[in-house]
C-alpha cells in the first residue's frame, strides 16, 4: 500500500546528514502468535509501549559514488560491527525498497544499541525495527517532504516496522496500541498499529510493567520459528477465535478500569502463548523453572495482600510484572525481596507504560 516508484533522487544534487530516533519495545496484552503473508496478523493484538526498555538508532545517509543497483550500508552494534545483524539488516533493506526506492541510491550508515544489555534475553526486534522504520520515514520526508502530516508519517512507520516484525508495529505509539483488524477498534488494520490512548482508563496511563530477567540465554526458539509452528498447531483455530473474543473484553476493561479483569486476561494470555508453544510439534519450552517460582510468589503474594499485582510473558523466560502506581510503595519490597534474588544475576528493568519513540536532536556517541 505503501509502494512508490517516484521516490527517487535526482543524483546531481548531494544529499546527506542523519537522524536519530529513540523507539521503545512493547509488551502486548493479548498476544500476537501466528502469521501469514508478509507478517499479517492471524489474530488481533493490543499492548503497552514501554519507556526504559529502548532502542537508539542513528541512521546516516550520503550520495552512493558507485550508482549500482543494492543497499549499501555500514552498520554497528553497541559501536562494534556485527555481521549478523548487519546481513539481516542488508536483506530487510533489500526488501522495502519497492516502498524507499531511494535507498538504492544511497550509502547508508547505521549505528544501534539499545538501552538494555543485549545479551539480557529481551526481545530487540520491536524497538530496533521501529527504531528503523522512524528513521527510513524521515529520510523519506527529508528528501522528499512527502510525509509532513503526522499522521500519515506513523501510520508509514507503523507499516514499515511490520514489515521488519510484526510486534514492532505496535512501539510506533505511546501508551497503548493496537495491531490486526478487530471490530471493536475503529480504524484497525492488519497492515498497521493504531493508537489506543485516546480511550484507556487513567490507571493504566502510567502502569508498571517491571522485566525480571529469569535467564539471559539466548531463546532455543526463534519467534519466528515459533509463528510458523502455529500453522500445524491443533489449538491454532481455537486460539485465534479465543485472541478476538479476549480484545473485545479486554477493550472493554481498558475502557471502564477493572484492573482485576485486565490482569486476568493478561495471565491467561501469557499462560495461552506458552501452551501453544508446547503443544506445537515439535514441542518446546521457554520458561525456566524460575519463570514458574516467580509466577506462584506473584499469585501467593495477590492472594494473601489482595494487592493488584499481575505477571506477564513474552516469547521468552522472563517475568514481566505489572500493577498500577497506587500499590508501588507495597509492592516494591516484595519484587526486590522475593522476586530479583530468582533473576540471572539478579537483573531486572523498571519499567512502565511510556510515551512511544522519540526523535533526538542531538547526535549520541557511543552507539
Ligand atoms: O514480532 P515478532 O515476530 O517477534 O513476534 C512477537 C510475538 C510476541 O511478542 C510473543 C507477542 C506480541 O504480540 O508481541
Amino acid at each position: 500500500m505503501f509502494d512508490n516508484p517516484s521516490l527517487l533522487l535526482d543524483t546531481a544534487a548531494t544529499p546527506e546528514g542523519q537522524f536519530n530516533w529513540k523507539s521503545p519495545s512493547n509488551l502486548a496484552i493479548v498476544k500476537y502468535w501466528g502469521k501469514y503473508g508478509v507478517q499479517y496478523p492471524r489474530n488481533p493484538s493490543i499492548s503497552f509501549t514501554l519507556e526504559n526498555a529502548f532502542t537508539q538508532t542513528i541512521l546516516a545517509y550520503e550520495l552512493k559514488t558507485d550508482q549500482g543497483e543494492g543497499i549499501s550500508l555500514d552498520f554497528t552494534f553497541h559501536g562494534e560491527e556485527n555481521e549478523a545483524f548487519k546481513t539481516k539488516m542488508v536483506k530487510f533493506l533489500g526488501s522495502i525498497t519497492n516502498i524507499f526506492p531511494f535507498l538504492n541510491q544511497l550509502h547508508l550508515t547505521i549505528k544501534s544499541g539499545n538501552s538494555f544489555p543485549h545479551s539480557a534475553g529481551i526481545a530487540s526486534s520491536a524497538s530496533s525495527m521501529s527504531a528503523l522504520a522512524l528513521s527510513l520515514c524521515s529520510l523519506e520526508d527529508e528528501l522528499f517532504q512527502t510525509l509532513q502530516d503526522d499522521v500519515l508519517f506513523d501510520k508509514k512507520a507503523s507499516y514499515v516496522a511490520r514489515l521488519g516484525s510484526g510486534s514492532a508495529c505496535r512501539s510506533i505509539y505511546g501508551g497503548m496500541a493496537a495491531w490486526g483488524k478487530t471490530e471493536v477498534i475503529s480504524g484497525s488494520s492488519n497492515d498497521y498499529a493504531v493508537s489506543f490512548s485516546e480511550e484507556l482508563h487513567d490507571i493504566y496511563k502510567n502502569f508498571h510493567d517491571d522485566i525480571l530477567i529469569a535467564s539471559k540465554s539466548e531463546k532455543s526458539v526463534s519467534s519466528r520459528a515459533g509463528h510458523a509452528l502455529m500453522e500445524g498447531n491443533d489449538y491454532a483455530t481455537p486460539r485465534y477465535q479465543q485472541a478476538n473474543a479476549r480484545m473485545k473484553k479486554l477493550v472493554e476493561v481498558l475502557k471502564n478500569g477493572d484492573v482485576e479483569t485486565f490482569g486476568t486476561i493478561a495471565e491467561n494470555e501469557a499462560l495461552t502463548l506458552h501452551a501453544l508453544m508446547m503443544t506445537s510439534d515439535p514441542s518446546y519450552i521457554l520458561m525456566r523453572p524460575n519463570s514458574l517460582k516467580m509466577i506462584e510468589l506473584i499469585r501467593n503474594y495477590r492472594a494473601e495482600t489482595k494487592h493488584p499485582i499481575y505477571f506477564s510473558l513474552d516469547a521468552g523466560p522472563n517475568l514481566h510484572v505489572l500493577y498500577p502506581e497506587s500499590v508501588i510503595h507495597e509492592v516494591r519490597p516484595f519484587i526486590e525481596e522475593q522476586l530479583v534474588p530468582l533473576c540471572e544475576e539478579d537483573l531486572w528493568i523498571s519499567d512502565w507504560v511510556g510515551e512511544g519513540p522519540e526523535q533526538l536532536e542531538e547526535v549520541g556517541e557511543g552507539q
